[in-house]
């Protein structure tokens, strides 16, 4: 072998384990996977799952659709907004500004316009939720909810379907034109069953996703706050649990509108109305999981977008079922290591640490603290010695750490077993999983400002003289000013930065 094929074949053989380990450490495994359906074309991001079988409805590219996620046939069905199943999977329905229609669904042929079963003139709007009152035999009363483009209000009407026939009877039976008035709802989902009502609170500060009882006077009594703005909800058919998409890149008390994919990392989370707990669904790499959909038995379809242009891989429906994913999950006690030399916060910023890295090179993103967090305590072992071992100059431990990869080593090693003990979060938790004030002080101050400082004690902090800050007798003064300075020479840590979340941790600590 000459020399130049000697480091031709370096080369070659050094890309390629390269690369290798770029994929390994990125893919992390989707255990509930149950069936993955590429998507020609581009998908509305509005789409419902069939209750009891493998059909999507959809809308892309203007035209209306329901495909069979098995088999990838597709057949269109007139209309060119929001195509919703009634739940018998009989009858299509779909939206638009001059009233609402109904059409059969055929199993092997496409839906024409001259075979609609009932056009409602009355009904005008878009974003449809349905949700089924009552069923008696081949009988149900469905509440069908839309949003007003002219009124921007929620309306609803109730509608009898009788499915004994081909194609089924249905009738109006009432028309509420303003539920929920009083509030100012985006975004709203209506139950399986019809009483509860999923919106974002747009008066709320900041916005955010909260659940409803629909009243007998048709007003909404709030019944749940979740606390972070969330994309469309979708409600099980047992009514127990919900899911949605947030945006894992933005602070989760951010609202993206979700209309945009170009931009943040969209992962789905599923939450028990019960106990309040939620787990994390996926994990995208690049791109984003959106707007998931329940079908009866739990399980769950919502679009990924790889984002990768020009692929007939960009867009597909993907099915999993979310009791087989154990979810990663964020949680106040992270697995901690008896061993390591360090307190409970620091291996919590450590693991951080650690999801962020792996969000830098997979997502090519920067993420929160807290979402760092709950996937860097939640990576397998492998995975996280993968990371350390790797890509370790991705790691950015705070500078006075003197953690060394030996010991970020054996932090990975102690995640197995210490996951087992670890309870679920509520979503309160992932909202509030900032920080504590004295781990802020120990990772971005105690560099410079060697233990003379008591921070670990607020009030004896508030007291300590500021001799060097003018206008400031003590900390309680100089600190405000110091965080808040737009002067980069003057503002605290010098030469580095705090999140706003940050900055207030701090400030309350010695309010
Ligand atoms: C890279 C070194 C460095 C880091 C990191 C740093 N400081 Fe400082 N800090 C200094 C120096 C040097 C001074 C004094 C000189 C000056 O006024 O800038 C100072 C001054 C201060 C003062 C004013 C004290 C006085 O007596 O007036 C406060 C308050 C302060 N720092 C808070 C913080 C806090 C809070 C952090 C962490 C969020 C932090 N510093 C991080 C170097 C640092």
């Amino acid at each position: 072998m000459n020399l130049f094929k000697l480091t031709l074949f370096y080369f070659l053989a050094f890309t390629q384990t390269t690369l290798a380990q770029h994929k390994a450490v990125c893919n992390i495994p989707e255990p509930g996977l149950v069936l993955k359906t590429n998507i020609e074309g581009s998908p509305n991001y509005f789409f419902r799952a069939f209750p009891d079988s493998d059909k999507v409805a959809y809308n892309g590219d203007g035209t209306n659709f329901v495909m069979n996620m098995k088999t990838g046939e597709k057949f269109s069905v007139p209309g060119s907004y929001d195509p919703v199943p009634l739940f018998d999977s009989k009858t299509l329905t779909t939206s638009s500004d001059i009233g609402f229609y109904f059409y059969p669904v055929h199993s092997n042929k496409e839906t024409t316009k001259e075979e609609v079963n009932l056009f409602d003139k009355d009904l005008k709007g878009t974003y449809q939720s349905v949700g089924e009152i009552q069923k008696i035999n081949s009988i149900s009363k469905y509440r069908i909810i839309v949003v007003g483009s002219e009124f921007k209000q929620i309306s609803y009407a109730e509608y009898l379907a009788d499915s004994s026939t081909t194609p089924s009877r249905i009738n109006r039976t009432k028309l509420k034109n303003g539920l929920c008035a009083e509030k100012d709802l985006k975004l709203p989902m209506i139950s399986k069953d019809g009483q509860y009502l999923a919106a974002r609170e747009n008066n709320a500060s900041p916005p955010r996703t909260k659940i409803y009882r629909i009243t007998a006077e048709d007003t909404c009594e709030e019944i749940l706050d979740l606390g972070l703005a969330t994309g469309k909800v979708d409600f099980s058919f047992d009514g127990r649990k919900i899911v949605f998409h947030i945006d894992t890149l933005q602070s989760v008390d951010y609202f993206n509108d979700a209309g945009d994919s170009t931009v943040g990392n969209m992962n789905v989370f599923e939450m028990d109305l019960k106990s309040k707990k939620i787990k994390q669904l996926t994990y995208s790499s690049n791109g984003h999981s959106y707007f998931p959909s329940y079908r009866r038995d739990g399980k769950i379809v919502f679009i990924r977008n790889t984002g990768e242009e020009d692929s007939t891989e960009k867009y597909s429906f993907i099915l999993v079922d979310p009791k087989k994913i154990k979810g990663l999950q964020i949680d106040e006690q992270p697995p901690l290591s008896t061993e390591l030399n360090c307190d409970a916060n620091q291996q919590k910023d450590a693991l951080s640490a650690i999801g962020q890295a792996w969000y830098k090179i997979c997502a090519k993103a920067d993420t929160s603290h807290e979402q760092g967090f709950i996937l860097g305590a939640n990576l397998s072992r492998e995975k996280c010695l993968d990371l350390v071992q790797n890509y370790s100059d991705s790691i950015q431990l705070p500078t006075s750490w003197k953690l060394e990869k030996k010991e970020l080593i054996k932090l990975c090693g102690g995640m197995s077993q210490a996951k087992s003990n670890k309870t679920q979060p509520t979503i309160k938790k992932i909202v509030s999983a900032k920080q504590d004030p004295v781990s802020i002080f120990n990772s971005k101050c105690a560099v410079c400002h060697n233990d003379n400082e008591p921070f670990k004690d607020p009030e004896a902090l508030k007291k300590w003289p500021a001799k060097l800050t003018k206008g400031a007798k003590t900390w309680k003064d100089a600190l405000p000013m110091r965080l808040k300075s737009k002067d980069e020479a003057f503002r605290m840590p010098k030469g580095g930065e705090l999140t706003q979340d940050q900055i207030n941790t701090l400030l309350n600590y010695i309010d």
